[in-house]
């Protein structure tokens, strides 16, 4: 079957493998051609086939949904199986996502950098000590609560809004946007019996909502459109209002 083709795509890739000995970082440049609804996924892909089978870059689901596949698009973080190359110019230029552990070309591990994240938040339900430590039965939420922990909880890790903000470039102890996502939807859950006082201990300073300062990378480019600046600024009055609270003694 002939693929009919639209244009011939120049995509350079910042080439780097660190556990290579002499590797240095270069821009590489492959010309390929573009197919009817070509995704940067296919084009990689046709690159790695066709051109240069040691190409490092990760996928898994292909569809939105592992985060596995971030990376910088033309100066951008985005998910390259979401993103068609009829998009974008015919020069594109691919690097990988700046901040995690770099594996290779344009593979990332982003687990480690989340899964310390999760760990220092910890970002799970802590629910009521039971005598028998499990509840059997749970209380009923109003499904409009549900709905919206639901939307904050549609994160996907990729690391997109890690890599948008220049205050996680500066101080790498921010929890950036993505961890306070997290806290807002814990926050919102009222199975988790956390204090206001032990989400203030955990996001009240200057690594937490306090270091956020408001450059609104991490909304532009989260791939799920999740509204990441509403709850920061609320996370942020609700924490001041914590903090006044704690200086002035008040315990209620
Ligand atoms: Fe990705 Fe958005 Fe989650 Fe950030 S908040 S990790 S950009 S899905
Ligand atoms: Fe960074 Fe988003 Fe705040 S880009 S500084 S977390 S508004
Ligand atoms: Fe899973 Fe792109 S491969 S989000």
């Amino acid at each position: 079957m002939k693929i009919e083709t639209n244009r011939r795509l120049k995509i350079s890739i910042l080439r780097f493998d660190p556990h290579v000995k002499g590797d240095k970082p270069r821009m590489e440049t492959y010309e390929i051609e573009e197919a009817p609804g070509m995704t940067l996924f296919i084009a990689l892909n046709d690159i790695r086939q066709h051109h240069d089978a040691s190409l490092k870059f990760d996928f898994v689901c292909r569809a939105g949904i592992c985060g596995s596949c971030a990376m910088i698009i033309n100066g951008k973080p985005d998910l390259a199986c979401r993103t068609l190359t009829k998009k974008l110019p015919g020069e594109i230029t691919l690097a990988p996502l700046p901040v995690f552990e770099l594996i290779g070309d344009l593979s990332v591990f982003t687990g480690n950098w989340m899964r310390g994240l999760n760990e220092r938040l910890e970002a799970w339900i802590h629910e009521e000590e039971s005598e028998f430590n499990f509840n059997l039965l749970e209380e009923p939420m109003e499904p409009e609560l549900a709905d919206e922990i639901y939307e904050l909880d549609r994160c996907i890790e990729c690391g997109c809004c890690v890599a948008g903000c220049g205050t996680i470039q500066m101080r790498e102890e921010f929890v950036g946007a993505v961890g306070l996502n997290k806290i807002a939807r814990y926050q919102l859950d009222p199975r988790d019996k956390r204090s206001d006082k032990d989400y203030y201990d955990l996001i009240g300073d200057e690594d937490g909502v306090f270091g956020c300062m408001t450059l609104l990378g991490c909304e532009d480019v989260c791939p799920k459109n999740l509204p990441l600046q509403s709850k920061i600024a609320y996370l942020r009055r609700k924490m001041l209002t914590i903090g006044m609270k704690d200086k002035s003694g008040c315990g209620c």
